[in-house]
């Protein structure tokens, strides 16, 4: 360019200042990952991403609208425009933060294992599936995936566009292990008590932020300090006891 933008001309450009006008927030996330973003029994998106959407947009005095976006999408969604921000349970990682900013992180979570109860005795660590003769699934794009090439690159991997179908290859019969994030795992082995068994320490450091459009300072801004005045007022740990504490 042939200089910079004035504060007022990054104001007027702001995703934020774009919610204040349109009088709705527009927010990309992926129903399927439990417990922050999942259809509840009458088909309604509901979770803790979607209840601090919720209190962001009463704090921005604007409607909520959630955009189911499939996961192979949803930075592409967001570069386009069809959407404010990203609140998905998504893991902050360099690649990924090449293409979109991200707040500070809402939470801290961590890849783990859902073994098939045959291996039992013979599974108790990534480091044990780390063999040719063992198939893994997990969701496709997701970081479990790059997290599985990685440290388990001599295991079978068998990739799905959704958690859930990934999931019940174990139970099937059809995979010996499934990797994803810590509280999916948490949830999915407590509802389907033998038939998979949990192998809960984490071995990924993975912190979940909101993803914005880069060269939007004034969006992060509200974000972020908007992040630290839930968490300082009991209105994070409320919601975080609804979802995470049973
Ligand atoms: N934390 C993982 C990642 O960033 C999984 C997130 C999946 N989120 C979803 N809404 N399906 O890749």
């Amino acid at each position: 360019g042939t200089g910079s933008a004035s504060a007022t001309d990054l104001w007027e450009q702001s995703a934020l200042n774009q919610v204040l006008q349109r009088g709705e927030l527009q927010v990309c996330l992926e129903a399927g990952y439990m417990p922050f973003d999942m259809r509840n029994k009458k088909g309604d998106i509901v979770g803790f991403d979607v209840d601090i959407a919720k209190t962001m947009a009463k704090a921005m005095d604007v409607k909520l609208d959630l955009r189911n976006t499939a996961w192979d999408g949803i930075i592409p969604a967001l570069l386009t425009g069809k959407c404010d921000l990203i609140i998905s349970g998504m893991t902050i990682n360099p690649e990924r933060n090449l293409k979109v900013n991200f707040t500070d992180p809402y939470i801290v979570v961590g890849q783990t294992i859902l073994l098939s109860p045959a291996l039992k005795d013979k599974v108790k660590s990534y480091k044990d599936l780390n063999d040719e003769k063992y198939r893994i699934t997990t969701k496709l794009g997701a970081t479990s995936d790059y997290a599985t090439k990685k440290y388990m690159s001599k295991a079978k991997l068998n990739l799905f566009e959704t958690e859930s179908e990934a999931a019940l290859e174990v139970i099937n019969g059809n995979a010996d292990a499934f990797i994803y994030d810590l509280p999916y795992n948490a949830i999915y082995s407590s509802q389907n008590v033998g038939k998979v068994i949990h192998l809960d320490q984490s071995f990924t450091y993975e912190p979940l932020g909101m993803a914005v459009r880069k060269g939007d300072p004034d969006f992060l801004n509200f974000l972020n300090n908007y992040l630290a005045q839930i968490k300082g007022d009991g209105t994070y740990d409320k919601l975080y006891n609804k979802w995470f504490v049973s």
